[in-house]
């Protein structure tokens, strides 16, 4: 056993059973240590969009680093690998005019955003807007920020109180969410933070219509609305960006996973004209906020050659085309006995709902044993998240092996 310390892990448990060494990954497939070949149902953590061992983009990022692997971007400077990918986030982005503040991952952009918008209002002489609203069951990272914001109530016990002015909402109920607004007080809220899809939360798909009338109480509230699409963001929903499926113009939208499928980390906070003109102001001088590898060259370059692959083969429209196949094809898992629903419909994402929550780790262990690497997420589901590339076959071969897993 390495002295690597690992992530979201019980180490004691690990240390006893050892690693699972990965080794290799080719389209939606990896290989482990021993050779044994697993389809990846989580497409990693949510992020591996294109697909393992895309060459295009491991040659994208060694040319960079031969030219120059990275520069500090704070004050005037940057690289061309950095402003070239922040024109085409920009380019995609659901607001036109948008601006793009990169971060190194998606926790760097829940923090980035919520230090955006406290200081927002503080330049609007509101420093009183200081409220954040967020959703039970919502993810939104692991730094301090992030942690405070958690809608998981496992992911913020045990750290005392740490960012304070933080008000839960049920996850799925607009009425409470704008009662709760009006009760608090428009002057004392600053934003609003969503997933438009829950996904570490158990993949929950919002009620009809409930995104479109949280955005439309927040506009008319003065609420800044805060898109969390770290695991929508880049095609996952068959558009570009949920905030498009679903019309939501978003203040600021934070991004990380497909910005690169992985291959570097990265993330961004997508600046709406109705945010960044403020801080771009004459009067507003330095905002004293950055990250050593904010638009690391390396990590943009990745993002470039990422998304190009992405627009090449249309993925989002892959998605699209595939959505139903997708959806109907997970469906047929709801026949198993432990199973006792799939939530599907939207894009390449998905949660098999086991009627025992309690044994979400067990039927993984199992999943993994009959060829297929995902995770048990929260209330007791099991991730499914494949590279935006499956192609049709690979979807039933998928299915089929989430089938053996879960048949006892
Ligand atoms: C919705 C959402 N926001 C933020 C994050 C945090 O991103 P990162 O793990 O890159 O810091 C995640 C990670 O899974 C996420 O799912």
């Amino acid at each position: 056993m390495s002295a690597f310390w690992h992530p979201f892990s019980d180490m004691n448990a690990v240390t006893q059973n050892g690693e699972l060494v990965i080794v290799r990954g080719e389209g939606s497939w990896v290989w482990d240590a021993a050779g044994k070949k697993y389809f990846d149902g989580g497409g990693a953590l949510w992020y591996c969009n294109i697909g393992h061992g895309r060459e295009a983009v491991a040659k994208a990022m060694y040319d960079q680093a031969c030219q120059i692997a990275s520069y500090s971007n704070f004050g005037d400077i940057s690289t061309p690998a950095a402003s070239a990918a922040a024109d085409l986030v920009a380019s995609l982005a659901p607001v036109p005019d948008s601006r793009v503040f990169f971060t190194s991952g998606g926790s760097d952009a829940v923090d980035t955003a919520l230090k955006m918008v406290r200081r927002f209002w503080t330049l609007k002489d509101q420093p009183h807007k200081k409220i954040v609203i967020v959703r039970e069951n919502g993810y939104h990272g692991m730094h301090t920020g992030g942690t405070s914001l958690a809608g998981i109530p496992d992911n913020n016990k045990g750290y005392n109180e740490l960012v304070t002015d933080v008000v839960k909402v049920p996850w799925d109920d607009s009425d409470e969410l704008i009662r709760v607004i009006d009760s608090i007080g428009e002057d004392n809220i600053a934003a609003f933070y969503c997933e438009p899809v829950m996904g570490a939360g158990g993949a929950l798909f919002a009620p009809e219509m409930y995104l479109q009338t949280a955005r439309k109480a927040c506009l008319e509230r003065n609420i800044l609305f805060v898109a969390d699409e770290v695991i929508t963001g880049f095609g996952r929903t068959g558009e570009w960006f949920a905030s498009i499926r679903y019309d939501l113009q978003p203040d600021l939208m934070l991004v990380a996973k497909g910005i690169t499928s992985g291959y570097a980390p990265l993330g961004a906070v997508v600046a709406a004209p109705s945010v960044w003109k403020t801080f771009y102001a004459p009067e507003t001088g330095v905002w004293r906020h950055g990250y050593t590898y904010s638009g690391h060259a390396t990590a943009t370059a990745a993002a470039l050659a990422n998304i190009k692959i992405m627009m090449d083969e249309d993925l989002p429209g892959n998605v699209r085309r595939l959505e139903k196949t997708f959806s109907d094809a997970v469906q047929t898992l709801s026949d198993i006995p432990a199973v006792d629903h799939v939530r599907s419909g939207v894009g390449f994402l998905g949660g098999i709902q086991l009627k025992e929550p309690l044994r979400a780790m067990e039927y993984n262990a199992r999943i993994r044993e009959a060829g297929l690497l995902t995770r048990a997420i929260v209330g007791g589901a099991i991730q499914i998240s494949p590279a935006l590339t499956t192609t049709e076959e690979e979807i039933h071969q998928m299915v089929e092996i989430y089938r053996a897993g879960l048949t006892d």
